[in-house]
């Protein structure tokens, strides 16, 4: 993990660890390079479906996503446009939900190509559209503390996102 990411877990000696994982960030840099250990760890379908406010960091923590998918020329999709297609060691797609007005109008959008698709799918404001999204995912709820201070609380569902995390925990310092 690079330096200066904290994790926090309730890991009590002896006890088993549970499978979510709570990550303060203290600046963009660090919620993107946290980004970017996702994106390496990307594997075909996965989907990451991001929670949190207005500038809570979502968009953010996808550009060092599409660095980890080694994605040249991200650029922060407006969020008026709803899908967003970028190619790199994988195909990014990028969903935002933000402008929805009907959930009705996600299934128009066809996303089902996307999220069953072979790329990483990454979904902004997935709380619009719980219901429509796959029951397999990691969700990551994004928090802001400070100014510049982030909780991320990444909670896998699936074993595939479990998986995910040992990936992230096993590189941590230990603490
Ligand atoms: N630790 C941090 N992690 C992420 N962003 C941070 C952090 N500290 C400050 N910021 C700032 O917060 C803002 C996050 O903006 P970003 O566009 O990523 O939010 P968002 O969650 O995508 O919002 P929106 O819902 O409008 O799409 C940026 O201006 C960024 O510089
Ligand atoms: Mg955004």
């Amino acid at each position: 993990m690079p330096k200066g990411m904290f994790f926090i877990w309730r890991r009590e000696a002896g006890t088993i660890l549970p499978p979510d994982l709570e990550i303060i960030s203290r600046s963009p840099e660090q919620t993107q390079e946290l980004g970017l250990r996702l994106g390496e760890l990307a594997q075909p379908g996965d989907v990451l479906l991001m929670i949190g406010n207005l500038g809570a960091g979502k968009t953010c923590l996808t550009q060092g996503i599409a660095r980890g998918l080694g994605i040249a020329g991200y650029a922060s999709s407006p969020s008026f446009v709803l899908v967003r297609e970028y190619h790199g060691r994988l195909p990014l797609y990028h969903i935002d939900l933000y402008r929805l007005e009907q959930v009705a109008e996600v299934a128009d959008l066809g996303i089902d190509e996307y999220l069953y698709g072979k790329g990483l799918t990454v979904v902004e404001w997935a709380d619009r559209a719980l219901n429509l999204m796959p029951p397999q995912h990691l969700l990551i709820q994004i928090v802001p503390l400070s100014l510049r201070r982030r909780k991320l609380y990444l909670e896998p569902r699936g074993q595939r996102y479990e998986e995910m995390i040992k990936s992230l925990r096993l590189e941590a310092p230990a603490r």
